[in-house]
């Protein structure tokens, strides 16, 4: 069952920024003990879908770093792990173009895929990745994400293992990124609006200079 940080707000212990990040990171939405102890419990849900299975976990770069490392380390299931380079180059906090930069090595067919990825947003991300994974023939793809933002899915994409639902905050740390920054946060922290209202202008001022030339 998902942990729906919404519903449960009262029992969600709220824990203070670290000094060095408070100028950026606005508060802590999932701290590091909330972090290990759901990831503790997706592991066992998954161990018991895909017991006397070949499993291949096919994990999504970069993003899943923290999440990955915490969450194989607690499947006691014999597997293989492969990684997919994906992202999108987008301005400010939207997503925008896809691009592959690693593509899946390991031979899937028949086998058991675990697509594991930190968070499902709008599903772009997924539902260009699944295709690319369909087509190889695998026994079955079960996705498995730390965060799900169901309010801003734009594609018909859900996720079979979730960390946490969340509301829609741009969120960075344990291996989530704005600007290639914060994946070394221990903790899910809420960015701090000035953060990206400073690098969307940034963005457009680049922008207004090229127009001009
Ligand atoms: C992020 C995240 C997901 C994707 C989710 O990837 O890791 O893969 O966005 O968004 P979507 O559901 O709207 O497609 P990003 O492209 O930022 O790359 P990263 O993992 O390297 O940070």
């Amino acid at each position: 069952m998902n942990a729906q940080l919404k519903t449960k707000k009262s029992k969600v212990k709220t824990a203070a920024v670290p000094p060095r990040w408070r100028k950026e990171v606005e508060r802590i939405l999932i701290t590091d003990e909330q972090l290990a102890r759901r990831i503790k419990i997706l592991a066992r849900e998954i161990e018991r879908d895909f017991r006397g299975r070949e499993m291949v976990v096919v994990s999504l770069l970069s993003g899943t770093v923290m999440f990955l490392a915490d969450l194989i380390r607690h499947l006691n299931l014999p597997l293989r792990l492969d990684f997919i380079g994906v992202s999108s180059y987008g301005a400010g906090t939207e997503s925008g173009e896809l691009v592959f930069t690693k593509e899946l090595r390991l031979d899937v067919r028949g086998r058991d895929v675990l697509l594991v990825d930190d968070i499902l947003d709008t599903g772009k991300t997924m539902s260009r990745v699944l295709p690319k994974i369909r087509v190889l023939k695998p026994r079955r793809i079960k996705i498995c994400v730390l965060l799900d933002k169901p309010s801003r899915r734009t594609e018909g994409v859900e996720a079979d293992y979730v960390g946490f639902q969340i509301p829609d905050f741009f969120v960075i740390g344990y291996g989530l990124d704005f600007a290639e920054r914060y994946r070394n946060l221990p903790f899910v922290g809420v960015l701090h609006p000035h953060i990206y209202k400073q690098a969307c202008q940034r963005v457009n001022e680049v922008e207004v200079r090229k127009s001009s030339r």
